[in-house]
C-alpha cells in the first residue's frame, strides 16, 4: 500500500474501529431541546443549536442518513402569562418569537431537517398516542398535588430541595404555593428499571460527571410525578380527564418523536421507524444541564412505560455565563449574537461558541474574548497562512497550484495526527479539542514555512522542485484544515477550499493526505478575515446601545422618560377583535385626533363599561399590527399576575393632557 493510501485508511477509521460501509448505513438523529417562545433567542439557545448543526453536518459528511430536529415549546403557563403581559393571544406571541428563531437560525447557517412547534396538529397526535400507551400500562392515577411551584421551570419543588430561601434554584425567582387535583404518573415504579437501564447503557448520559449526578438522584428515590395541570387553558387536553391539561414537560418531551410521525398511520410514521424505532440508529439528544432531570429521568421513564425505545445518548452541556451568572431572560443578562453575526458573519461566531467553551463546562462570554479568538485563530492563523501560501504559489507558478505533490514530509505526519485527533474529538463531542487540533496544524504549517523560507527560493530556478513541494505541502495542509472545518464553518471552509484550489470532500476518507491536485488554477482570493483592532472595536460597542443593556433595566434620565408621550384620552368606541379572546379594538379621543388602539383587556372589561371612560395612552409608540388591525398607541394598565387593570386620572381632565 502506498503512503497516501495507507494514511487514508489509518487516519479515517482506525481510531473509531467502524468499517465505512456500516457507518454509511446507520441513521443518525440529532435533536436540540425545543425552545420556549416567551422571549427572543439568545446565546444559550444558539449554542445548543450550533452544536447540533455541527454534529448533523459532520455526520452527513460521514455519509450517514441524518435527521436534525429543532423547534419550539409553545404551551404552558409561562407562555400564557408572557402573552397576556403583551396583550397578545399565546399563539400570536408564539408566531412572533418563532419568526425570530427561524431568522436567527438562518443567519447562523443552521441546517435543520425539520422544525417542530408543539402547537402543530402532528405533535398533538404524538402526545395523545404516548399518553394512551402510558395509561394502558396502568401508570396513571388521579391525586392531590401540593407544593412550591416555579412557573419558569413549570415544576413543583419540595421543602427539602429549596432549603430556607423558597427561591427557585434555577431562576432565583419567588415560588407560588399550589394545591390541586392532578393526574399522576407512577414514576416511582421506574426507579429500578431506570437504574438497570443506566447500568446496562454506560453511554446513556455524557459526560460521566452528569451521569453520576443522575444516578445519585434516582438512587435517592423517585416520587410519582404530576403530569397534568387543572385550569390551564393553553395546552393539550388530557385524554379521558376532563378539566386537566397535559403537563408541559410531558407535552414538550414528546416532540422528539411526534416530529418523526410517532402515533401516525403508515406511511406517516416512516421517519419514526427509520430514526428512532431502529436498533441501527444513533439517537443523540443535546441538552443544557438545567434540563438534565427532565431528559434523563422523566423522558426515559415515559418511554419505558409506553414500551418505546430510548435514545442512545443525552449529551449535556454547561451554561454561557455573563457576570458569573447564567445568561437568561429571567436574570436580565441576555447576550444576543445578532451584532456579531451582522459584523463578522455566522462562521466566526459558530467557531467562537465551540472553541471558547469546553463542552460540558460553563463558559463566560465577553466581546473581548470573541475578538481575541477571531484575531488569533482566524485572522492571524488560518487567514494569514492561506493568503501567504496562495500568494507565493500564484507568483511562483503563474497563478496555479504547484506542479509537484509530495507524500513524505514532516508536515504530512503532523497533519495525520491532527486529523486523527480531530476525528476522535468530534466523535466525543469535544469540539474545543477538535478545533485546537486544527489550529495546531495551522501553527505547524506556519512553522514549516518559516523554517524553509520558500519566499527566498522563488528566484532560484534550481530550487523549483523543492519550492513546489514546500508550497504544495502547505496548501494540502490547509485543504485538510478547511475540510475538517466544514461542519463548524461551512462558508469559510468552502471559501478556503476554493482559495487553495481544492474540491469539497465527499466523505471523511478525503481527510487523508494527498487530495490536492497539482497545477490547478489558483484564483486571487480576497482576505478571508480582516484583522480587527480590539481596542477600537470595544470602544465602538461600548458607545452603541447594545441589546444587552436594553434588557438590563438600567436607570434612565428624566429626559429619556419625557421622550415617552403619555396622554389622557377618552374611549369613544370599543368592540371585540374577531377570533381573539383577549383583544379589544378601541377608538380613543386625544383632544385633537382620534386613534385606533388594540388592547388585551377583553377578559377583564365589558365593552359597554369602557365607552366614555378616560384612559392613559402612549401616544408616540410605533404602530403595530395585531390580528390584522393597526394599533396606533397603547393603553396603560397595571399587570396584576398578567391580568390588566386600567389606569385613569383621578378626576376628569381635558383629552390630550400630558401625563408626567
Ligand atoms: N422548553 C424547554 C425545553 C424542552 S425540551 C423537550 C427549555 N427551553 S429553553 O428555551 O429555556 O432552553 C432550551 C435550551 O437552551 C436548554 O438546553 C438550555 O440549557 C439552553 N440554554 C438556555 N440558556 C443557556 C445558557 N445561558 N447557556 C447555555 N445554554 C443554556 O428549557
Amino acid at each position: 500500500m502506498g503512503l497516501v493510501a495507507q494514511a487514508r485508511s489509518v487516519v479515517a477509521y482506525a481510531s473509531r474501529g467502524r468499517p465505512p460501509w456500516l457507518l454509511a448505513m446507520r441513521p443518525y438523529y440529532v435533536t436540540t431541546p425545543i425552545y420556549y417562545v416567551n422571549a427572543k433567542p439568545h446565546i444559550g439557545h444558539s449554542y445548543t443549536t450550533v452544536i447540533c448543526d455541527v454534529l448533523a453536518r459532520f455526520h452527513r459528511l460521514e455519509g450517514r442518513p441524518v435527521h436534525f430536529l429543532t423547534g419550539t415549546d409553545e404551551h404552558g403557563q409561562k407562555i400564557e402569562r408572557a402573552a397576556a403581559e403583551r396583550g397578545l393571544a399565546p399563539i400570536e406571541l408564539a408566531d412572533q418569537v418563532v419568526a425570530e428563531f427561524r431568522s436567527l437560525w438562518e443567519r447562523l447557517a443552521i441546517s435543520p431537517d425539520d422544525f417542530i412547534r408543539t402547537t402543530e396538529p402532528r405533535h398533538r397526535v404524538g402526545v395523545e398516542a404516548i399518553v394512551r400507551r402510558i395509561a394502558a400500562a396502568d401508570d396513571l392515577y388521579v391525586g392531590l398535588h401540593e407544593g412550591w411551584y416555579c412557573t419558569s421551570c413549570e415544576l413543583f419543588y419540595t421543602e427539602k430541595e429549596l432549603g430556607e430561601t423558597r427561591e427557585c434554584p434555577i431562576h432565583a425567582s419567588e415560588l407560588e404555593w399550589r394545591s390541586e387535583e392532578n393526574v399522576f404518573f407512577r414514576l416511582s415504579k421506574y426507579q429500578q428499571p431506570l437504574l438497570d437501564w443506566y447500568e446496562s447503557h454506560p453511554g446513556f448520559v455524557k459526560p460521566e460527571s452528569r451521569f453520576n449526578e443522575v444516578k445519585r438522584f434516582v438512587e435517592g428515590g423517585l416520587r410519582d410525578l404530576s403530569v397534568s395541570r387543572a385550569g390551564l387553558e393553553w395546552g393539550i387536553p388530557f385524554p379521558d380527564h376532563e378539566g386537566q391539561t397535559i403537563y408541559v414537560w410531558l407535552d414538550a418531551l414528546t416532540n422528539y418523536i411526534s416530529a418523526l410521525g410517532f402515533g401516525h398511520e403508515p406511511p406517516g410514521d416512516e421517519l419514526w421507524h427509520r430514526f428512532w424505532a431502529n436498533d441501527e440508529a444513533d439517537v443523540i439528544q443535546v441538552i443544557g444541564k438545567d434540563i438534565l432531570r427532565f431528559h434523563t429521568v422523566y423522558w426515559p421513564a415515559f418511554l419505558l412505560s409506553a414500551g418505546l425505545p430510548l435514545p442512545t445518548t443525552l449529551w449535556v452541556h454547561g451554561w454561557w455565563l455573563k457576570d458569573e451568572q447564567k445568561v437568561s431572560k429571567s436574570r436580565g443578562n441576555v447576550v444576543r449574537l445578532d451584532g456579531l453575526i451582522e459584523q463578522f458573519g455566522a462562521d466566526p461566531v459558530r467557531y467562537f461558541l465551540l472553541r471558547d467553551m469546553v463542552f460540558g463546562q460553563d463558559g463566560t462570554f465577553s466581546d473581548e474574548a470573541f475578538i481575541e479568538r477571531y484575531n488569533s485563530d482566524l485572522a492571524n492563523g488560518l487567514g494569514n497562512t492561506v493568503s501567504r501560501l496562495v500568494t507565493l504559489s500564484r507568483r511562483a507558478f503563474g497563478g496555479r497550484t504547484p506542479p509537484g505533490d509530495c507524500d513524505d514530509n514532516p508536515l504530512m505526519r503532523q497533519a495525520a495526527e491532527a486529523v486523527e485527533k480531530y476525528l476522535q474529538a468530534m466523535d466525543a463531542c469535544q469540539f474545543e479539542r477538535a478545533l485546537r487540533a486544527l489550529s495546531g496544524l495551522v501553527g505547524e504549517t506556519n512553522q514549516y514555512l518559516v523554517e524553509r523560507e520558500p519566499w527566498k527560493l522563488i528566484q532560484q530556478e534550481e530550487k523549483r522542485d523543492s519550492l513546489s513541494r514546500i508550497l504544495w505541502n502547505g496548501l494540502e495542509a490547509m485543504r485538510l484544515v478547511a475540510s475538517a472545518l466544514l461542519p463548524v464553518m461551512p462558508g469559510v471552509g468552502a471559501a478556503v477550499l476554493a482559495a487553495v484550489g481544492a474540491e469539497r470532500p465527499e466523505s471523511w476518507d478525503d481527510l487523508a493526505w494527498g487530495g490536492l491536485g497539482v497545477d490547478r488554477e489558483l484564483p486571487e482570493s480576497a482576505a478571508l478575515f480582516p484583522r480587527i483592532d480590539k481596542e477600537k472595536y470595544l470602544e465602538s460597542i461600548a458607545a452603541s446601545e447594545t441589546d444587552v443593556e436594553e434588557e438590563k433595566d438600567p436607570m434612565i434620565s428624566i429626559d429619556k422618560f419625557f421622550e415617552v408621550e403619555l396622554k389622557v384620552a377618552t374611549v369613544v368606541e370599543a368592540e371585540p377583535v374577531p377570533k381573539s379572546e383577549k383583544l379589544l379594538q378601541l377608538t380613543v379621543d386625544l383632544g385633537d385626533e382620534q386613534r385606533t388602539v388594540v388592547a388585551g383587556i377583553a377578559k377583564q372589561y365589558e365593552v359597554a363599561d369602557l365607552v366614555g371612560r378616560q384612559v392613559v395612552v402612549v401616544a408616540n409608540l410605533q404602530p403595530a399590527t395585531l390580528m390584522g388591525i393597526e394599533s396606533q398607541g397603547m393603553v396603560l394598565a397595571a399587570s396584576d399576575e398578567g391580568k390588566p387593570v386600567l389606569l385613569h386620572p383621578d378626576s376628569q381632565v381635558p383629552d390630550g393632557t400630558r401625563v408626567r
